[in-house]
């Protein structure tokens, strides 16, 4: 992508895709290699009757991943995961259902969950777009109880697409066709484009610090910490996902740069504290999710320190608190968010630094080296901002945990600015 091309808005959406028994499911594989081509992630579910028209082995093999269909393991061999219902339904940014067949929509409208396709639609987490695409016989299609189950889908919040009129399987012609691959991938997109612009997010300006520090001892050694930057990086993409203009300031890591965002590279507390100096007066949020060494060697060596006994002394001074400086000069309408890790006491210490250091929300870590805290693809988060309760999230990938956290932060706009313009909603 060149620099004035506009990402997709497909490009990094996790897209559930439900694939219902009927003729139009032919047509899915096509879909999710176009879908795939824009850059989304693709996880499926299917009923058992879709397997008869479409099979797993082509949509796993095109989606890269394993397709489900119940909600208890199908093998022995899968039976940790029995909760692939939740998580997928976290995962999800949004849940199309294409092709809906009329059972399943009856299934859908009635709350019916026997099966992975129908019980991930009631864990889909609230505000993601739910998008059906019924395709059916002309005559199924106008009956009154497919009507009637459509209406109510309808009303309570899914985006329904009236199929296309046309020769039918049946050899008939009618209203009941699926819309083409294309269609379908151009609905989501605009569905996801729509929903973009009603983030509070969108169109500010957020600069994201990740990563860990290095500090030098002399020219060839560094005191550092294991960050990866795995959680400011996701910070910083779901950021530019709701439209924002994100800034991400990152010490050493082997990430890829997410799409849309600027990023400046920087080794020292020093330089990232400079950099984020530059932007501090313009952004409008400010999010501090790397682990910034809290000391630097005084007097670092230009070439490399010789051993000479058995014993070495270093004096370490304390670096730039890079998001305190920011707090302390915010102007009204400027956030300030943080990240906390302590090995004890965690939400004791996190609500100390919410009121040292001047933040308005700050994500508590709990840090176990395994599945939370540094250089893993999970996290738990306490988010905390001294008026409400602490909200505990439950174990997320740190893109999802990303979200939720920012969500936050828009919930945090909105009592600011409530008249900014509408409700945030988290896509
Ligand atoms: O990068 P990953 O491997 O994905 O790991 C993610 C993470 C655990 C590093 C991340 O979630 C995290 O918690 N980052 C902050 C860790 C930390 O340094 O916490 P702290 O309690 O020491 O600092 C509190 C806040 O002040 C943080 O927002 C930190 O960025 C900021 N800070 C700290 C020191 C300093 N000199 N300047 C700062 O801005």
């Amino acid at each position: 992508m060149t620099e004035t091309e506009v990402p997709s808005p497909l490009r990094g959406k996790k897209i559930l895709l439900g694939i219902c028994g009927g003729i139009a499911a032919y047509k899915t594989p096509m879909l999710v290699r176009l879908l795939k081509k824009q850059g989304a992630e693709i996880r499926i579910v299917m009923t058992g009757a879709a397997a008869r028209f479409v099979t797993e082995l082509t949509l796993s093999t095109l989606s890269g991943e394993p397709v489900s269909k119940e909600v208890l393991p199908e093998t022995e061999a899968n039976d940790s995961d029995w909760t692939r219902h939740i998580s997928l339904g976290e995962w999800a940014d949004a849940y199309v259902i294409a092709p809906a067949t009329a059972n399943t929509v009856a299934r859908l409208a009635a709350g019916i969950c026997d099966d992975m396709l129908s019980t991930c639609f009631i864990t889909l987490r609230p505000n993601r777009p739910k998008i059906l695409f019924p395709a059916m016989d002309g005559e199924m299609f106008s009956s009154a109880s497919v009507r009637r189950n459509l209406a109510w889908l309808s009303e309570n919040g899914c985006r329904i697409i009236e199929p296309e009129s046309g020769d039918l399987a049946s050899g008939q012609c009618g209203t009941g066709r699926m819309p083409e691959p294309e269609i379908i991938a151009q609905i989501i997109a605009e569905t996801f484009a729509e929903t973009r612009q009603k983030s509070r997010l969108t169109g500010k300006s957020v600069v994201v610090t990740a990563g860990p520090t290095r500090e030098k001892i002399d020219g060839v050694r560094f005191i550092s910490n294991y960050s990866s930057g795995k959680m400011g990086f996701a910070v910083a993409q779901a950021a530019a996902s709701r439209g924002a203009s994100v800034t991400l300031i990152s010490g050493p890591v082997t990430l890829q740069t997410p799409p849309g965002v600027d990023r400046q590279d920087v080794e020292t507390a020093e330089e990232m504290n400079r950099e984020a100096g530059k932007r501090a007066g313009e952004c409008d949020v400010f999010i501090g999710a790397a682990a910034v060494a809290d000391y630097r060697p005084e007097t670092p060596a230009r070439g490399k320190i010789r051993k000479t006994g058995a014993t070495m002394e270093l004096t370490l001074v304390r670096n730039p608190d890079i998001i305190g400086e920011f707090a302390r000069r915010k102007k009204t309408g400027q956030l300030a968010v943080g990240f906390s890790l302590e090995p004890t006491e965690e939400l004791h210490h996190a609500e100390e630094k919410l009121r040292r250091k001047g933040l308005d929300l700050i994500a508590c870590n709990t840090f176990d080296g395994e599945t939370r805290g540094f250089d893993v693809d999970t996290n738990v988060l306490t988010l905390i901002d001294g008026r409400s309760e602490p909200r505990r999230l439950p174990l997320l990938d740190k893109r999802e945990a990303a979200e939720r956290l920012l969500d936050a932060v828009e919930e945090l706009m909105n009592e600011q600015q409530p008249e900014d313009h509408g409700a945030g909603l988290a896509v």
